[in-house]
């Protein structure tokens, strides 16, 4: 049913993470939120503190060496990062979103041998779907993988491509029978060192510009053919799949990206004086303030049961996680908006973080699926 609310009101545990990688954050990500998205450099110093502390990938079983997060945990940890740099946040949501089709679709062998660096901080993993005339319609894909003996060779561009570059391992989605459209399409581990896999220049983007988004080329990618996971033309499936799990990572993202700019507005707006008083006295202040803290908790409440579904592994995931994402990350761009708002002319400026928030808060509404693409998916998954 979609009333479980026991079921996802957070334990101990989840609160005392939560202060953890808040305090974490605060320390040790936030002193380069501005620098970061400034310099639109890779926030080095949040990989550092992440992985020292276990936290870079906290979904990965402790079968491989993982911290074996539940689907919350890892929600939690994203929020907190995000609440003070978004582009941080995509370093712990963009390693489960690359290595959960793994996790969920691949052999033994494949979970030991990537899973088990993933989890030590040897290196990340990005998700390749996306391509330059397939966003969307992510089943238009024309990125090719032809069996060879016991190789797969792989050839294509992909577009989109969060934390490209830096990542060590790629999940790449490729066509393996053109007849078929998306049951034709298998998914593939990739690794940066193959011969053939190169990048494109860094986008130039609006928001999360500490976190590299670049072009993947595949030029005659020869892989053995134990890379890929699953079963042959059960890729877009996985895809699919890892989405449902992997937009309440986004959703969560969108939550800790709003709670850090009503945060910072209501700090300032006790602080900030006019016509002889904090403005935070005024009642237009206040019920902007009220209604900022309302979506969030709607927001929240929304990410976090799709987050038990996503755990208990329900029926009616689809519907669950594509709402979280595209409610979640609406209530953002609203109150990062507002946010910018409370501020007045500083909030416009980038001596405050708050216009940065609103930057990066746009994001939420367009990856992992366009809140359009969200429609589609509720609305063939209505509960
Ligand atoms: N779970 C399991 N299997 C699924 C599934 C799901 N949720 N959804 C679809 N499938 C499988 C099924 O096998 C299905 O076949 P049946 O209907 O016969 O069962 C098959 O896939 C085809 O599904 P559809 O007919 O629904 O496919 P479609 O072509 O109509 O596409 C779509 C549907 C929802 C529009 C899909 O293309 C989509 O989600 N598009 C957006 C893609 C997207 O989110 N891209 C973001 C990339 S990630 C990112 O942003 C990068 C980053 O780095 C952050």
């Amino acid at each position: 049913g979609s009333a479980d609310f026991d079921l996802y009101r957070p334990s101990e545990e989840h609160d005392m993470l939560r202060d953890a990688i808040r305090s974490l954050a605060e320390a040790k990500i936030a002193p380069f939120a501005a620098a970061v998205d400034e310099e639109a450099r890779f926030p080095q110093e949040a990989l550092d503190a992440l992985v020292a502390n276990d936290l870079h990938a906290v979904h990965v079983p402790e079968s491989y060496g993982g911290a074996g997060a539940d689907a919350l945990a890892t929600v939690i940890v994203i929020e907190e990062v995000a609440r003070v740099c978004a582009s941080s946040s995509l370093i712990p949501a963009v390693n489960k979103l690359g290595s959960l089709p793994v996790i969920l679709s691949g052999s033994e062998e494949l979970k030991k041998k990537y899973m088990t660096p993933l989890a030590g901080g040897e290196g990340m993993f990005s998700y390749c779907l996306s391509e330059p005339d397939a966003g969307s319609d992510a089943a238009g894909m024309k990125t090719k993988a032809v069996r060879d003996g016991d190789f797969w060779v792989l050839n294509g561009v992909k577009r989109w491509i969060t934390n490209a570059g830096v990542s060590e391992y790629y999940t790449v989605m490729a066509v393996t029978d053109p007849e078929k459209r998306s049951k034709g399409i298998s998914a593939f581990v990739v690794e940066k060192g193959d011969e053939g896999v190169s990048f494109g220049a860094p986008e130039k983007k609006l928001g999360i510009k500490g976190s590299p988004t670049r072009e993947v080329y595949l030029d005659n990618v020869r892989i053995p053919a134990d890379r890929m996971i699953g079963e042959e033309g059960t890729g877009f499936a996985t895809a699919m799949q890892t989405l449902d799990h992997t937009r309440i990572t986004i959703a969560a993202q969108a939550l800790g990206i709003a709670q850090g700019a009503l945060d910072y507005a209501k700090g300032y707006v006790k602080e900030r004086k006019q016509f002889g008083k904090p403005i935070a006295d005024f009642q237009g202040i206040q019920f902007m303030l009220a209604d900022m803290a309302m979506k969030i908790e709607a927001a929240r409440q929304l990410t976090y049961a799709a987050a038990a579904k996503s755990e208990r592994g329900d029926k009616d995931l689809t519907f669950q996680g594509a709402a979280a994402k595209c409610f979640a990350s609406d209530v953002a761009m609203e109150v990062t908006t507002d946010a910018v708002q409370l501020l007045g002319g500083y909030g416009y400026t980038r001596d405050y973080p708050v216009e940065r928030m609103m930057r990066d808060a746009k994001i939420t509404q367009i990856y992992e699926g366009t809140n359009q693409v969200q429609r589609i998916v509720m609305a063939r998954n209505l509960p």
